[in-house]
């Protein structure tokens, strides 16, 4: 095949739901490699805004969470110009196929869903339908853009296999209508754990403030979370089991700088863990710098940032319309 033949670039889709804090963790597992895949294929990324109430929100709170994960996802490089990005719930395309794909999701399919059964518990006194229709809303996502690839944690697996079962059931009755996604596996994001019980994933849900860093934590706050950072007493610094905490600094060391493990281990050969956690969070606090700058700057306009989110909108409307009006067309539905 001649070179200058270039092959159709695939569609990504990913979405974050804003609630609230965007954790270091998000950011070395999920974030930053969502920048870094721009260049390489189509990709189109969402605020999941309309997920965020399967769980009940504080209207200011809400509305002020939205917008500022949507300004922190540009500040971490997320670019329109590449990718568009928008906000959920301003592309009424989702909802509708929503509630299509759910007459094709099988109650017993959802009751299987670890994370459904998990919430439920956790918020036992709001077990609400959408709580429990939660992955055909997902699967209206992905499969609305024809997606060839979704980048997901281990968490949401299980929801990209039945939005996979969703869209081969909707294609075996019409005929191909959807493209069946793949999970993304590419390199994969680092996994970090809580500073305080680096055997859990750091979450912000965590009552513990110190087992976690928010992207927009002050410097002097990341410092003090990293001082405190759970170790061993073996004072080596290197990869080990039994060494949750150093394996998991040592994995924020080369997520944020790329070195890897060994040359880390050898430029802290002989020095203690003290001097460790003061350059783990050196390096972190250099890394989230420019990040916390961009984000105070959009934070402030929100001119710029409308133009960002509607352009988007646009754009992801016009091309969610097509996938939708085909799906219409083949259940039967009177065209307008
Ligand atoms: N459910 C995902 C989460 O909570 C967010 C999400 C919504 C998503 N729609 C998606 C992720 C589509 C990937 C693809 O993390």
């Amino acid at each position: 095949m001649p070179e200058n033949v270039t092959e159709k670039k695939k569609v990504i889709f990913s979405a974050i739901q804003p609630s609230g804090t965007i954790t270091l963790g998000n950011y070395l597992g999920a974030l930053q490699n969502w920048v870094k895949l721009q260049d390489e294929y189509n990709c189109i990324f969402a605020v999941a805004d309309l997920h965020a109430i399967t769980v009940r929100q504080e209207p200011k709170d809400f509305r002020r969470n939205i917008l500022e994960a949507y300004a922190l996802l540009l500040a971490c490089g997320i670019d329109t110009e590449k990718s568009p990005f928008f906000i959920q719930s301003h592309v009424h395309t989702h909802a509708e196929l929503a509630w299509i794909l759910n007459c094709y999701t099988q109650f017993g399919e959802l009751s299987r869903m670890t994370q459904f059964k998990d919430k439920s518990q956790k918020h036992a006194d709001n077990v609400n339908a959408g709580l429990f229709t939660y992955p055909s809303l997902m699967a209206a996502d992905i499969l609305l853009y024809q997606a060839d690839l979704v980048p997901v944690g281990v968490d949401q697996k299980q929801h990209l296999e039945l939005t996979r079962n969703i869209a081969e059931r909707f294609n075996g009755i019409y005929g191909n209508t959807f493209k069946v996604p793949d999970a993304y596996i590419g390199q994969v994001g680092a996994k970090i754990m809580s500073l305080q019980e680096p055997t859990k994933k750091m979450s912000k849900s965590d009552e513990n403030v110190n087992a976690w860093v928010a992207v927009l934590d002050k410097p002097e706050t990341i410092m003090k979370k990293f001082k405190r950072a759970v170790t061993d007493s073996e004072a080596k610094v290197c990869v080990g089991e039994g060494k949750d905490g150093i394996n998991n600094l040592i994995g924020i060391m080369s997520a944020v700088t790329g070195k890897t493990s060994d040359e880390i281990t050898a430029e802290f050969d002989g020095r203690g863990y003290g001097d460790f956690k003061v350059a783990v969070a050196e390096a972190v606090i250099e890394k989230l710098r420019p990040i916390q700058e961009r984000y105070s700057q959009y934070i402030e306009n929100k001119d710029y940032l409308a133009e960002q989110y509607r352009k988007s909108a646009e754009f992801a409307l016009r091309l969610s319309q097509r996938t939708l009006d085909k799906v219409m067309k083949k259940i039967g539905y009177l065209a307008k």
